[in-house]
C-alpha cells in the first residue's frame, strides 16, 4: 500500500513538470522580462546617470526608515546632500551646452534667458534637497520612525518632485 502511495506521488510530480514544461518551454522568457514588447531602454546622460544615484541613495534611506536604522538614514542624507551639491554642476555645465535633458521638456538651449529661468529653478531646489534631507538627519536622532518618515516624505515633494515638475517631461 505504501509503495503504491509512492508511485503515485512521483507519477503525479512528473505529470505536474511535464506539464509545465509543454505550456510554458524551457525558456520561460516571461519570467525574466523577454518579452516581445520594446523594453524599458534607460537613458545613459551625466544628468540622468546623477538622477539615478540621487534616487538609489533615497530608496537606501527609506528601507533604513522602514527597519528603524537610524544611523544608516544620517549617512543616505549625508550622500543625498553630496550628490545634491552636484546638481548645478552636471545640469548646468561651465562653458558647455545643457544636456538633452532640456530639450525633452521643450526648451531652447540656444535662449539665455530660457536658461537662466531654469537655472534660478535648479538653484532653489537643489538647494532645498540639501535642506531637506539635512532636516531628516536631525529627526533621525531622535529615532522616531514615523517622524523621520514625514521628514522623508516632505523632501520627495518638497525638492524632487518640486524641481521634477519644472524640469520634466510629463508622463
Ligand atoms: C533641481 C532639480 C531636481 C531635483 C532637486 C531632483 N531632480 Fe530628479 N531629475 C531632474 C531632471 C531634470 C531629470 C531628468 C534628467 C535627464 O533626463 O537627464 C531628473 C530625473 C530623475 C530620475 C530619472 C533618472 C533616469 O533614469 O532617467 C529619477 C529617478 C530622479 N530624478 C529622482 C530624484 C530624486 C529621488 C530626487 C530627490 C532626492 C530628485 N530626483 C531631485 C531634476 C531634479
Amino acid at each position: 500500500m505504501k509503495k503504491i502511495n509512492q508511485i503515485c506521488i512521483v507519477v503525479f510530480i512528473i505529470t505536474i513538470i511535464a506539464t509545465g514544461l509543454t505550456t510554458h518551454g524551457w525558456q520561460c522568457s516571461e519570467a525574466f522580462g523577454d518579452s516581445s514588447k520594446t523594453p524599458f531602454v534607460q537613458k545613459s546622460t551625466p544628468t540622468s546617470s546623477l538622477m539615478r544615484i540621487i534616487n538609489s541613495h533615497t530608496a537606501k534611506m527609506l528601507e533604513a526608515i522602514m527597519v528603524g536604522d537610524f544611523n544608516t538614514v544620517i549617512k543616505k542624507s549625508n550622500d543625498i546632500s553630496k550628490a545634491g551639491n552636484a546638481i548645478m554642476r552636471m545640469f548646468f555645465p561651465e562653458g558647455k551646452q545643457v544636456d538633452q535633458w532640456f530639450t525633452e521638456i521643450g526648451k531652447d538651449p540656444d535662449n539665455p534667458e530660457a536658461i537662466k529661468l531654469m537655472k534660478d529653478d535648479f538653484e532653489k531646489y537643489s538647494n532645498a534637497v540639501i535642506e531637506a534631507s539635512g532636516n531628516i538627519a536631525e529627526i533621525a536622532k531622535n529615532k522616531n520612525i514615523a517622524e523621520t518618515y514625514e521628514s522623508f516624505e516632505a523632501m520627495l515633494k518638497n525638492a524632487c518632485f518640486a524641481c521634477h515638475e519644472v524640469s520634466r517631461a510629463k508622463k
